[in-house]
């Protein structure tokens, strides 16, 4: 059912530190040490902490025994695993790896060689980790199974999660059969296809008449009135545990080598601070030795993060605009953990317009037949650019995320692509056309 509802301009108050995530009631998650604040550094258990820090309203980040860890994981034994899914990581993931799951199963992703991308951005390198290949056609699905499964292990019936659309899709789709209602809310101008998904998979939708942010507050609120399970980006710290078994994926299909550089889109920022964990979770569990250099992009009309890094200064929200939809966002809310990335990895942020975002649309398809929606494209165009600004070296190993399918948002794709020849149901009428295109005549 969609129903629209108004807008407002909730605030991210200290109310909402009360809440709490749910208790596992059933078993122990024995890898899991317990919560920590990115800021204060906190320490918190896993049952029943608040959703961010209860002290200082930072984020939470899962923390695991790896020095258990490092005595039961193995390359060997990820080679023997022949799970081709994200589950296949359970043992790096808060969730009991005996408890229920969602049916749909996402992870695995291609990671394609690019070298006609490479050889048009002078990279002789490079690779695109495209993740609009899953069950819902974004990366979102990966944040989405494991909150889901968090879920179903604990008895909760009924999720509350807000949306630029790909993470409402996806947690609809991960919800599917599994008895859990997935209620979300959305901005009403989210792009068509992203709604037809959530209604086809059976959620309840709330068109929210405003936009992303106050969609995210609004739902906030609401999972504080009513008590519900609140699957928000980066404000549920188990979103950033799904999105890191991309990263996961990266080194197993690199033959366990760390590529140089990842890049990826950002708006709030937590698929950004995942891949990250991704790549320290693996080296802490003594998986791999070294680590890459992260890229964030974004958009000129969305760039709050970006600029932080750049200044020094505390984020900042910004009044967000870009055809680039799903990274439209005004305030971010996994900022700090996504700069730190960018810290820690010696990486860099880079900003790009809306007319490179439509040309990386149109070089992805082309070069690669990869069909990527704006906000993953987006990725590209900032490879394009850094690689031009002599930020990436031609040699060095890059992988770009392509975060999302080109499907999610035909009106975006529209927008690269030229118009269509209109032809009479006549021979007569397509020998002319034939005439006027040379290249059309085969030797
Ligand atoms: C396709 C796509 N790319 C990039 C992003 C940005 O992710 P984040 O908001 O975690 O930075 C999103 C988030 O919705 C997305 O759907
Ligand atoms: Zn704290």
């Amino acid at each position: 059912m969609m129903a629209v509802i108004g807008g407002k301009t909730g605030k991210f108050v200290a109310k909402i530190r009360k809440m709490a995530l749910p208790k596992h009631e059933n078993r122990e998650i024995s890898n899991v040490l317990g919560l920590r604040c990115h800021s204060c550094k906190r320490e918190y258990p896993l049952r029943g902490s608040d959703y961010l820090c209860p002290y200082c309203d930072g984020n939470l980040s899962v923390d695991y025994d790896f020095r258990l860890l490092r005595k039961t994981l193995s390359r060997e034994a990820f080679a023997r695993n022949g799970d081709l899914s994200l589950w296949r990581y359970c043992a790096l993931l808060p969730i009991d790896p005996a408890g229920r799951r969602p049916f749909a199963r996402p992870g695995w992703t291609p990671l394609l060689k690019a070298e006609r991308l490479g050889r048009a951005l002078g990279l002789l390198d490079l690779h695109l980790k495209d993740d609009g290949r899953n069950p819902s056609a974004s990366l979102k699905d990966r944040a989405s199974a494991v909150v889901l499964a968090d879920a179903m292990q604990k008895g909760i019936s009924l999720i509350a999660g807000a949306s630029t659309g790909n993470a409402a899709s996806s947690l609809a789709c991960m919800a599917a059969g599994t008895g859990v209602k997935p209620l979300v809310f959305v901005p009403a101008a989210a792009p068509p296809a992203k709604i037809a998904q959530l209604l086809l998979y059976g959620a309840e939708v709330l068109a929210v008449r405003g936009g992303y942010d106050q969609a995210f507050d609004l739902c906030l609120d609401a999972c504080e009135e009513f008590g519900w399970y609140n699957r928000n980006t980066g404000f549920n710290p188990f979103t950033r545990e799904g999105k890191k078994t991309c990263s996961f994926e990266i080194i197993e299909q690199f033959g366990w080598r760390v590529p140089d550089v990842v890049v990826v889109s950002v708006g709030d920022g937590n698929i950004l601070s995942g891949l990250w964990k991704g790549f320290l979770d693996f080296k802490s569990a003594g998986l791999i030795d070294s680590l890459p250099r992260m890229v964030a992009v974004q958009a000129k009309g969305s760039a709050a993060i970006a600029r932080a890094f750049s200044s020094g200064k505390p984020i900042r929200p910004v009044k967000a605009n870009t055809i680039a939809d799903s990274i439209s966002v005004n305030k971010p809310r996994d900022g700090d953990m996504a700069r730190r990335a960018l810290r820690q990895s010696r990486g860099f942020a880079v900003v790009v317009s809306d007319e490179e975002i439509l040309d990386a649309m149109r070089l992805c398809a082309r070069s690669e037949g990869v069909f990527a929606e704006p906000a993953a494209a987006a990725a590209v165009a900032g490879l394009k650019r850094a690689a031009a600004e002599g930020r990436i070296r031609p040699r060095n190993r890059v992988v770009a995320v392509i975060t999302g399918s080109g499907l999610k948002d035909v009106a975006g794709a529209m927008r690269a692509a030229p118009k269509p020849r209109s032809v009479a149901p006549a021979m007569s009428a397509l020998r002319a056309l034939v005439k006027k295109n040379r290249s059309w005549v085969t030797p």
